[in-house]
């Protein structure tokens, strides 16, 4: 009987695209992808940016705990940022003795050899884990041999920087992940090449910030724009994404890139974490609200009809009323399409940490606020679409709709339509008939 596998995927696009790799090692190894069955082995690809991704981590290797206990032969993998945190070895040693496998977040490539050596370990009935954390420097030449199993047609992701250099006061990513490493041009232009031969219509580049993609090459040549404007022309019917944005870091260039394609999206992820001057020189995110209100003008002259979504945080230590006030006054503003709002939490080892922190009670309240005002912007802008033609990549079934599937307009708005699974990967031109919120009704022209 076929050997099964399960990867449970925490946190951001980063670790979505990790897993296809762990994917690509498992299925290498002869393992099929085990469904709603109880798998023979079971990765864990964790995330640790905020404490709620860490609780539920752990709450879900508690139940894997008990299904070990009734298929004994199990291994159990945990990899990923989770595992680089100061302390974290010693508790999966401690607390978690039936955790067989710990990578780091540049370890991946030593998944086979681990698994080989637990298994022999127990054929010999000895007491085993393989655990290697190392922030190997060499990365970029492993990782590229790795295979990848994709799980997210019609889109393909493709890294181009790992790591982050930026060290804003509140955020465990630098610890994790490492500085930045950038993948060459070419490496970058044939893997997307080849996903656009095997069929992909849409490919997202990632990296943490891709903004300073090329910085660590030195070679004068390779940077985000210059990648974009390779990629951008590349012949094939297809979309190109790219995510997560740096506002301290997003040039002109890069604007003009977008706006000249028309294969790279009219749509940008430009994170502003908060509106108070104050609050994002606590940060160290090195940019002014009115920076980021020029950053907004820049891209909208270039692109109207540019979809712009963010990630905003309240409750930052040293966020006071009028500070928070003022995110609200900047989401009032800019008007985003959508944003990610997040409660801040502590992450331990990083500055903010440190700082006298505010009650409970009031960040909530704040992130109702913020919400409140943000569904409302989005409901507003919707409204805009409805009676108009876009374009709309069909991307899935829609969930829970039968009938319809669903996929984003150019600037990333969801858009639900009727179709059925063979439509998936076709782009349409599809009338906005309705809208609900953040998503859109619509019908095939
Ligand atoms: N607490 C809350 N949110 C955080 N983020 C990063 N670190 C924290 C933290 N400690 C948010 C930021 C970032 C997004 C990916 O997660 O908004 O852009
Ligand atoms: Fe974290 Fe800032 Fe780096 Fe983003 S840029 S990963 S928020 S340190």
């Amino acid at each position: 009987m076929d050997k099964l596998y399960k990867v449970m995927t925490y946190g951001c696009q980063m670790n979505v695209h990790e897993s296809e790799k762990i994917a690509g090692i498992l299925e290498e190894l002869g393992y099929k992808e085990a469904g709603d069955t109880i798998p023979d082995i079971y990765v864990f690809n964790t995330c640790c940016i905020r404490d709620t991704a860490e609780k539920h981590i752990f709450g879900n290797l508690g139940v894997v705990k008990t299904e070990k206990k009734n298929k004994k032969d199990m291994i159990v993998a945990v990899v990923g940022c989770m595992t680089q945190q100061a302390g974290y070895d010693a508790l999966l040693k401690q607390k978690y003795p039936y955790v067989d496998i710990v990578l780091g977040t540049r370890n991946l490539d030593q998944l086979k050899e681990a698994i080989f050596n637990v298994l022999e370990s127990r054929k010999k009935e000895k007491k085993y884990k393989y655990m290697s954390q190392e922030m190997v420097q060499d990365y970029l030449e492993t990782d590229d041999k790795i295979p990848v199993t994709r799980t997210s047609y019609p889109n393909a992701w493709v890294n181009i920087i790992y790591g982050c250099n930026n060290f804003c006061t509140y955020c465990i990513v630098p610890y994790v992940r490492g500085r930045e490493l950038s993948r060459p041009m070419d490496a970058i232009v044939d893997e997307v090449r080849r996903c656009l031969d095997e069929g992909y219509k849409e490919i997202t580049l990632l990296g943490q910030n891709v903004n300073s993609y090329g910085n660590d090459l030195k070679d004068g040549h390779t940077n985000f724009a210059n990648l974009l404007k390779e990629v951008g022309t590349l012949d094939y019917d297809f979309r190109l994404r790219f995510m997560t944005n740096h506002p301290k870091d997003l040039t002109e260039d890069v604007v003009e890139a977008m706006a000249s394609s028309k294969r790279i999206c009219n749509n940008i992820h430009l994170p502003v974490q908060s509106g108070s001057n104050k609050v994002l020189k606590d940060m160290n995110r090195h940019y002014t609200r009115e920076k980021y209100f020029s950053l907004i003008e820049m891209l909208r002259k270039a692109m109207p009809d540019i979809g712009i979504t963010s990630d905003i945080m309240v409750g930052f230590p040293t966020e006071t009323e009028e500070d928070f006030k003022d995110t609200m006054d900047l989401v009032e503003q800019v008007r985003y399409s959508n944003a990610f709002t997040f409660i801040y939490s502590p992450r331990q080892g990083t500055p903010a940490a440190a700082m006298e922190q505010i009650p409970y009670e009031i960040k909530k309240r704040r992130i109702g606020e913020l919400i409140k005002l943000q569904n409302k912007i989005t409901k507003e802008l919707s409204n805009d679409y409805v009676g108009n033609v876009y374009r709309v990549l069909a991307e899935d079934v829609a969930p829970k709709l039968e009938g319809m599937v669903c996929g984003r307009t150019e600037s990333g708005r969801l858009v639900n339509f009727g179709g059925t699974k063979e439509d998936v990967g076709t782009f349409f031109n599809v009338r906005i008939e309705q809208s609900k919120s953040a998503s859109l009704f619509g019908k095939k022209e």
